[in-house]
């Protein structure tokens, strides 16, 4: 008799944004007239900037011809980019491998994925508030947990705190909070998982958000870094490839534990377990580096909005944080004992405004709010406008 994944029983019933998708559309279609504006998952609204889709378009070209047709790629990715990404480290002072780096579809599947290449004896240790996968993916493995509270005391960026812990979750810029670690904060982190022997699975997929020179974008630009940590990154906020589906991960191969090493384990998960990225994928990726400074207009226009929905909490006299380095405006909510939830429904149901309650990030969460700015100037202009009116 087949057995299931009884660990599954231990995770919340849904995904979070799968929750806010199926809530947002009951109203929708219950009020069909209502004109909804989505500011809850970070979904980007810019269209991919034309040198990478000429980029795509002359690779589907290559696929039409014998000469240039490509099959099954390289499993960690095609060197072209793996270069290119080695040259986008450079320029922030990090010297990387081409073999350090891994192509994959996105940073949420490997930072899920990882978890692979460790026992599941270790003690996971995961901010809170902090983006939900991290989470789900190790309950579905039956791994225990222990979380570090993030609050307004402590900026949302939690430091060591003596307890245990073997797997150290860190997500800077972060997602929901928009909080970033300095580099003397980042310092104590390493030196602590060196210490310890622990590693820190960073997630820096917010990291060309930040615009402040003196923060860091890379968990590598700390020294001893690269015999701690896994670094994970994405295509999808900084070049709109939400719906294109690309991401890399570091494992540097100084990383070595149990006299095994990481990057060695982790090429051959995926080398099992992994398709890669189709080729076509992989030219768009590559133009994103080619073309940074149009890159750089799009996360201009995100971070526009970002700092009109941060003046708005201005106004208001509302606690937040966020909205500057980070496309994301974490706002507390404004009304005594109202819960996340409950302002969900009070912002759908006034201003017909979606975002995303922060206890789906996390029991810290509970009492805040996010809102993203990845969304148009007009629709963005028109939610604040409702805001300031109802609420
Ligand atoms: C978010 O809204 O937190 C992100 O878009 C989710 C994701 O990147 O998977």
């Amino acid at each position: 008799m087949v057995k299931i994944n009884g660990h599954f029983a231990a995770m919340p019933q849904s995904y979070l944004f799968s929750e806010v998708g199926a809530r947002a559309k009951a109203y929708a279609d219950k009020h069909p007239d209502a004109s909804i504006i989505k500011m809850g998952i970070g979904d980007v609204t810019r269209p991919l900037i034309p040198e990478v889709t000429d980029a795509m378009a002359r690779a589907v070209d290559e696929m039409k011809h014998a000469d240039t047709f490509r099959g099954y790629g390289p499993d960690a990715g095609y060197d072209f980019l793996r270069q290119a990404i080695v040259g986008y480290y450079d320029a922030m002072g990090v010297k990387l491998d081409i073999d350090e780096i891994f192509v994959g579809d996105g940073a949420k599947c490997d930072v899920a994925n990882i978890t692979d290449i460790f026992s599941d004896d270790n003690l996971v240790v995961i901010p809170d508030p902090v983006y939900p996968v991290y989470l789900d993916s190790n309950l579905m493995r039956g791994r225990k947990i222990r979380f570090l509270d993030g609050n307004l005391d402590n900026g949302f960026l939690p430091m060591p705190d003596g307890g245990e812990g073997d797997l150290y979750y860190l997500c800077s810029p972060n997602n929901p909070t928009g909080a970033v670690y300095n580099k003397e904060q980042l310092t104590q982190w390493v030196n602590f998982a060196n210490e310890r022997g622990a590693i820190i699975l960073f997630d820096s997929a917010y990291e060309c958000f930040i615009s402040d020179p003196a923060l860091p974008r890379s968990i590598f630009e700390i020294e001893g870094a690269e015999t701690c940590a896994i670094e994970f990154n994405s295509f999808s906020k900084t070049a709109g490839f939400t719906g294109v589906r690309c991401g890399y991960t570091v494992v540097p191969k100084a990383l070595v534990k149990d006299g095994v090493s990481l990057n060695k384990m982790w090429l051959r998960r995926q080398a099992t377990k992994f398709n890669g990225v189709g080729y076509i994928v992989q030219r768009g990726a590559q133009a994103v580096f080619d073309n940074l400074p149009s890159i750089r207009q799009n996360i201009d226009y995100y971070m526009n909005n970002a700092a009109l929905l941060s003046d708005l909490m201005r106004l208001k006299g509302w606690k937040f944080t966020g909205g500057v380095n980070s496309p994301y405006v974490w706002m507390k909510v404004p009304y005594d004992g109202m819960s996340s939830w409950e302002f969900f429904d009070l912002l759908l149901d006034k201003a017909h405004v979606i975002g995303t309650p922060g206890s789906g990030f996390g029991k810290c969460g509970e009492g805040y709010f996010r809102l993203t700015a990845f969304n148009t100037l007009e629709n963005t202009t028109e939610a604040i406008a409702r805001i300031k009116r109802c609420l």
